[in-house]
């Protein structure tokens, strides 16, 4: 998989980090194939994550992620969905590598900045939730 999902969160959007963010990851490594900016309401949010539907911190998350606009960006890179966990870090800001972007910028476990595709977890979908394929430049 040569492509993945990122959400520059509403904490970071409201930080202005969004330039900071891009950037650090643009020059690990990533082309972006299309970028928008928007504000996901609660439904939209509860769909976006429906797989942590039922776990104690799913409510806060959808009212986290609707809480203010939102940046997301379809990248490339080789292996896409595992790089892009590499630069952004662990969940928890305290636990994720030095300079990721987590780390450098994540003031919580639930306020971390930025969503990255699982590999595991489709990304896909994650970018067909977003972006049709025709709003996506392949260059
Ligand atoms: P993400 O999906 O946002 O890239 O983050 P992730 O894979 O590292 O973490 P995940 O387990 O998928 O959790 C999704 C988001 O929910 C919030 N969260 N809060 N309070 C908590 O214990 C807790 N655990 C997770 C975070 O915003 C996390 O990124
Ligand atoms: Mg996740």
């Amino acid at each position: 998989m040569d492509k993945t999902l990122l959400i520059i969160k509403p904490d970071a959007v409201k930080r202005n980090l969004s330039g900071k963010i891009l950037k650090q990851i643009m020059d690990a490594g990533f082309t972006v194939l299309g970028m928008k900016m928007l504000w996901l309401n609660k439904e939209q949010g509860g769909k976006f994550y429906e797989i942590h539907k039922g776990k104690e911190f799913y409510d806060w998350l959808v009212n986290f992620i609707s809480s203010g606009p939102v940046v997301v960006a379809c990248l490339r890179a080789p292996d896409a969905p595992q790089k892009l966990r590499g630069v952004v870090g662990a969940t928890d800001p305290k636990k994720a590598a030095p300079n990721t972007v987590r780390n450098l910028y994540g003031t919580s476990v639930g306020e971390n900045v930025v969503h990255a595709s699982a590999p595991d977890e489709n990304p896909q979908r994650e970018i067909d939730f977003f972006f049709k394929a025709e709003d996506l430049y392949e260059y």
